[in-house]
């Protein structure tokens, strides 16, 4: 019989743990039987001692087996997902969504709120008038082998273990340690049923991790727990210095995304959807090598294939399909409002986080559970790191239904930084 005690003990010693240790410990932790004091003591000795990458593997697994998995092997081809660890203004899935499955890889995403700066992909999508997510997994399954798209919301029972362990280690200190944040993001992933993983690991002043160290590390636990557990899994290390793009919010960022698979979207968002984009449809099987994946996406980019497959996907959903070649239907708010340079000079530094508060001040995101979005609102910034401005042109425009927005123009102010040296604008990818 094994007890929970002598668990800690091989953990605190720095000893490999066995796949059995490993679920006992999970399941007992996830059913109870398992206190929070012995779960906390083993967390922190993972912490200290941290764990092989078998050990995270059977991790990993233990957690995605914890509750519900989405089966998704009626959907015929390689299902290919995407995470990305987390940023402000990441319009990339809706992009991403229709650009890969317009060259034939099979996109069954499933998504969700939470809480943030803006609202998730599921709540960006509601932006769109009549789209619901609340659509049923056979018709989400029928979809995605007609369309090679659908969008649905998370539901049932996902990775009960990991939503425990994390809010255990959100008051244990045990948040930042990389085997067990790389275990919890990759048993989330694989419950909901993906063959392949292509990450997007952020790094910099925005991002969960701000190093390039400290991404490289969790980029690199992750991959090898994905090919450990038998899910082709790739990493790219992408700037989070800055916001992405221009459109931080809801609406903003499904023009944003319009205009990008119209081919007119900002550069660095672009090519960051041509990189994830390339991954996805080499996991897929798709293309030989990366250049001729990235060949295939400019084309239906080019051709207008993946904006009219993005009607389609918002048509069977419910939606105004019109939206795609008209955006004034999205909903709009009631004032515009500039944010002034306080000083001429180039833009050196522009804290994303705080860009995200602005946003989320004004109504773009949810801070607990019950906050209702503002879908209307959110930044569309006229700046970027490297820009020239001077002292009174627009650093970003403030899309509002509030008259009076000084708390959002004060914290844009303090946080795009403006220095008289010129700068150049940072690297987008770090590392593929
Ligand atoms: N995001 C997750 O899903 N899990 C972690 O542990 C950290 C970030
Ligand atoms: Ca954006």
């Amino acid at each position: 019989m094994l007890r929970m005690v002598d668990v800690i003990a091989k953990k605190r010693d720095g000893e490999v743990l066995s796949k059995e240790e490993i679920e006992f410990f999970v399941n007992g932790y996830t059913d109870g039987s398992i206190p929070d004091y012995q779960a906390s003591a083993f967390l922190m000795a993972i912490y200290f001692q941290k764990m092989t990458t078998e050990e995270q593997g059977y991790l990993t697994m233990a957690m995605a087996e914890s509750g519900d998995q989405i089966d998704l092997s009626a959907i015929d081809g390689v299902k290919v997902d995407k995470h990305s660890t987390g940023g402000v203004g990441d319009t990339t899935t809706l992009i991403l969504a229709p650009l890969v499955a317009a060259c034939g890889v099979p996109v069954a995403k499933m998504s969700g709120r939470g809480l943030g700066h803006t609202g998730g992909t599921l709540d960006k999508l509601e932006a769109i008038k009549g789209f619901h997510v609340e659509i049923s997994t056979e018709q989400f399954i029928q979809q995605v082998n007609d369309l090679k798209i659908a969008v649905i919301g998370q539901s049932g029972n996902l990775t009960p273990a990991d939503k425990k362990l994390y809010a255990l280690r959100d008051v244990t200190a045990t948040v930042d340690s990389i085997p067990l944040i790389a275990s919890s993001i990759m048993s989330k992933k694989l419950a909901a049923g993906a063959d392949a993983i292509v990450l997007d690991v952020k790094t910099g002043a925005g991002a969960f991790m701000k190093t390039l160290e400290d991404s490289r590390q969790l980029a690199d636990a992750m991959v090898a727990i994905g090919n450990e557990v038998g899910r082709n899994t790739s990493a790219v290390i992408s700037d989070m210095s800055q916001p992405l793009g221009f459109a931080i919010g809801n609406a903003v960022e499904v023009k944003e995304a319009i205009d990008t698979l119209q081919g007119k979207g900002p550069a660095d968002l672009t090519e960051l959807c041509l990189v994830l984009g390339s991954k996805m449809i080499l996991a897929a099987g798709r293309a030989e090598t990366e250049s001729d994946a990235r060949t295939q996406l400019q084309k239906v980019m080019d051709n207008g294939d993946a904006l009219r497959l993005f009607g389609e996907l918002i048509k069977a959903q419910g939606g105004n399909p019109e939206v795609i070649d008209n955006t004034d239907l999205l909903p709009k708010a009631q004032y515009q409002i500039e944010v002034p340079a306080r000083k001429s000079g180039y833009i050196s530094k522009i804290d994303a986080d705080e860009v995200g508060v602005a946003a989320m001040l004004l109504g773009a995101g949810r801070a607990t559970k019950e906050d209702v979005i503002d879908l209307a609102v959110g930044i569309m910034l006229r700046k970027k790191i490297g820009d020239y401005v001077e002292v009174g042109e627009a650093l970003a425009i403030l899309h509002t239904n509030q008259q009076q927005a000084d708390e959002s123009i004060n914290l844009l102010q303090e946080h795009i930084h403006i220095s008289i040296e010129k700068i150049d604008a940072p690297p987008l990818i770090h590392s593929l």
